[in-house]
């Protein structure tokens, strides 16, 4: 049994016309897997995301999480946004002891789960700060240990490093790596970036136009534990190149 299952997915929006956003979308993620999706702007990657969260209903087909078909939204599923998203009038702590707390924990266990995870994305100096008084890198990675204080099995990341510098975005990058290597989850990652899809996957899933399907199915094979010396690989600079020439592709003919 597939750990995500989408099994002819379709997703229509019908407010003011009808938009197609996702037709017969089919993909198998396993357990543990690390999963990027690329595709055109407006392919329907953050809607598929959206329904796996359990926040957006199919129209047609299904989407099941370990074999039960998803109805709503479930701590077991985490999601995280490209804007930080955070409470701005709670201190860090208290931002990621928010799902703990909404679930019953003590705050003893609160507490616990919140040092453990700033100090998991190195941010236990700033326990006490506010949103405001934190840099990007800083609140995107309060927003990841927010996401994984419900501990999540499922990690869903729609373009989470795409408001970052190029340099913060690398080191996210590695304690993304890291993070997921320690939490032990399964992770969705949607990304524009072809190099990112490549350093941080199992597998690279190509989305066509919309209405979204699932084109190509990129296994990354490269050895783990990833470095930046990865990306020098002739195998990362080949893979690189052949999404590249798929990706152009799909981009160019939804845009002649
Ligand atoms: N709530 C909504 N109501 C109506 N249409 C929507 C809604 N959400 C998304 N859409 C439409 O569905 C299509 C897919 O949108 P979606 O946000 O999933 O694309 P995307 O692949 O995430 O794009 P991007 O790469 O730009 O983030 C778009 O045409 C969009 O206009
Ligand atoms: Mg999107």
């Amino acid at each position: 049994m597939a750990f995500i299952e989408a099994r002819g997915l379709g997703k229509a929006f019908s407010k003011r016309r009808q938009i197609t956003a996702l037709s017969d979308l089919n993909v198998c993620v396993e357990k543990n897997e690390f999963v990027s999706i690329i595709g055109p702007s407006g392919c329907g990657k953050s809607t598929f995301l959206l329904m796996a969260a359990g926040l957006e209903k199919a129209t047609k087909g299904e989407i099941l999480f370990k074999g039960r078909k998803i109805l709503g939204p479930d701590p077991e599923r985490a999601i995280v946004f490209q804007e930080y998203l955070l409470f701005p009038w709670k201190t860090v702590r208290k931002n990621i002891e928010f799902g703990p707390k909404v679930r019953g924990k003590d705050s003893e266990e609160q507490k616990r789960i919140s040092y453990h995870l700033m100090d998991l994305v190195g941010l236990k100096a700033f326990e006490n700060q506010y949103p405001h008084e934190l840099s990007g890198g800083m609140k995107q990675r309060v927003a990841i240990a927010r996401a994984l204080a419900n501990n999540p099995s499922l990690l869903l990341m729609d373009e989470p490093f795409g408001a970052l510098d190029a340099l913060t975005r690398e080191m996210m990058q590695a304690e993304l790596l890291n993070i997921w290597q320690q939490a032990k989850c399964t992770v969705l990652f949607v990304t524009h970036s072809i190099s990112e899809a490549i350093y941080l996957s199992d597998r690279v899933l190509i989305m066509s136009r919309r209405p979204g399907k699932i084109i190509a199915d990129i296994p990354v094979g490269l050895p783990r534990p990833r470095t930046r010396e990865t990306l020098f690989l002739p195998e990362f600079k080949t893979i690189e190149k052949d999404l590249r020439q798929m990706v152009w592709k799909e981009v160019s003919e939804a845009n002649p």
